[in-house]
């Protein structure tokens, strides 16, 4: 119990509406260096499981810093409680019955641990959305790569404010190796392997 407010528990279960669904629900949690990928990734697979009927929905960073975590900057604190919002809300979507991609830098190792035990076993998949930094600056979408190397943004994740590997992500992705297309499918086959999604 939190300060007299006491859980009320819902009548339908996360279990009737994963049978509605007529799949499982999970959160894939990509992770990776701006520009690596993860967005464009997540809205792709995403595109894939609502062409097959698959209750899906996109968390994105640059998008929820807009309205929810509006007002939230890129202080260890700060990415800390965007991190922490975006599991809770991840773990909304999941007890919804639908299967969630969340595209965040999530750049600490302890942030994402913290997140994976929301939930249960089966339920929590991070992706690692691997992209050399060079690579990623060489893109530079947004131009935040060349504005951050002139010191014009502090606490730039890979060039003033570090990103901590992923120890033993589910899946790595190698968004240099493969086209987008081969890589969405990947991560579609693992949907399936893990009995996530039907064939
Ligand atoms: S996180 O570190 O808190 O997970 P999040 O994924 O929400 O980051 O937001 C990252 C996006 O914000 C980047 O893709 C980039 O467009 C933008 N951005 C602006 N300032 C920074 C910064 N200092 N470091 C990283 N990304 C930044």
């Amino acid at each position: 119990m939190v300060n007299n407010i006491i859980w009320h528990e819902s009548t339908v279960s996360k279990v009737d509406r994963q049978r509605l669904n007529e799949h499982k629900s999970a959160v894939l949690w990509f992770t990776g260096l701006s520009g690596s990928g993860k967005s464009t990734l997540a809205n792709m697979v995403d595109a894939k499981l609502y062409a097959r009927g698959v209750r899906s929905y996109v968390l994105d960073g640059d998008n929820i810093r807009h309205g929810l975590n509006k007002g939230l900057g890129f202080s260890e604190a700060d990415r800390k409680e965007n991190i922490r919002r975006i599991g809770e809300v991840a773990k909304l979507f999941v007890d919804s019955g639908q299967i969630v991609l969340t595209a965040f830098i999530s750049p600490f190792l302890d942030d994402r641990l913290t997140v994976r035990h929301f939930f249960h076993n089966g339920e929590f998949f991070e992706v690692y959305v691997k992209c050399p930094l060079a690579e990623c600056e060489k893109r530079d979408p947004k131009g935040l790569y060349k504005k951050a190397r002139n010191g014009e943004i502090p606490n730039f994740t890979g060039i003033s404010s570090p990103y901590e590997e992923p120890i033993n992500p589910e899946l790595v992705i190698e968004t240099d190796q493969l086209t987008i297309e081969e890589a969405a499918d990947e991560i579609i086959m693992f949907l399936e392997k893990k009995k996530l999604i039907k064939r």
